[in-house]
């Protein structure tokens, strides 16, 4: 695993021409694409290179990593409406090759999403942040490694970290569904973003204790051969990078 630390747009800056440059050589290419306040400032960096001619995603196909159980699209907190309102409504990809896991229809996403994926030739590049937990995507502590797209209950801790884009903690919904840690594994490159002291504890687990262990979800990322960690300051403090 490789760690960058660098200032918050800076990291948003480099993300999104990691990205630029996988489109440039690969029109067609997978883009696995994570939701939370965090890649924000990509998916913005994104759009003004689309706006400027840079790039154009109309091959690109995309599969995104986890919904709400229960939120409809039009909902502003399911990530069907995040995704589409902070990236795919400004730019150019076909609305036909965008994935996002189907939080109310999804006994059949369930039999089909990882199968989709398979079928697009697998993730060319995973986006990814992380709960304060060290969850990432929806797979939280204790998940197996091996796990598929699966339906989660939440931890209290994620319902509360989450709670702050609701207007109460009630709104949370209380399960979703993700890919799992295997689905995630199975991309051919990724990139963690971390930014904030409340991701500091998760990233220092990550790198100075050393075990890969089910109770760190993110840890499983040691097991990958192709793994970019960008932190800011603050999430990286006091973590030896080995
Ligand atoms: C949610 C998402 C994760 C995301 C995490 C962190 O739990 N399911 O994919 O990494 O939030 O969110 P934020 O970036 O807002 O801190």
């Amino acid at each position: 695993m490789e760690l960058k630390v660098l200032e918050s747009n800076k990291i948003d800056e480099e993300v999104a021409n990691e990205i630029v440059t996988l489109i440039k050589g690969k029109p067609n290419c997978v883009l696995g694409l994570a939701t939370g306040s965090t890649p924000l400032g990509v998916y913005a960096n994104l759009v003004k290179k689309y706006e400027n001619k840079e790039v154009s995603f109309k091959n690109v196909r995309s599969f995104n990593l986890d919904e709400y159980v229960g939120l409809k699209h039009d909902n502003d907190q399911s990530y069907f409406y995040f995704m589409h309102h902070n990236l795919f409504d400004h730019i150019d990809i076909d609305p036909n090759n965008v994935h996002v896991p189907d939080g109310i229809n999804y006994e059949n996403c369930l039999k089909t999403y990882d199968n989709e994926i398979k079928k697009a030739g697998g993730i060319d590049l995973q986006i990814l942040g992380i709960g304060s937990n060290g969850h990432i995507a929806f797979n939280e502590p204790g998940t197996d490694f091996d796990s598929f797209i699966h339906l989660v209950n939440l931890k209290e801790s994620t319902i509360k970290d989450n709670s702050r884009f609701f207007s109460s903690i009630e709104e949370v919904p209380t399960r979703a569904i993700t890919m799992g840690l295997r689905s995630i594994m199975q991309a051919k490159r990724i990139i963690l973003i971390a930014k904030g002291k409340n991701k500091n504890r998760a990233i220092k687990a990550l790198f100075d204790e050393q075990g890969i262990d089910e109770a760190l979800p993110v840890s499983v990322l040691k097991l990958h051969p192709n793994v970019e960690i960008y932190c800011d300051k603050d999430a990286a403090e006091g973590v030896i990078d080995e």
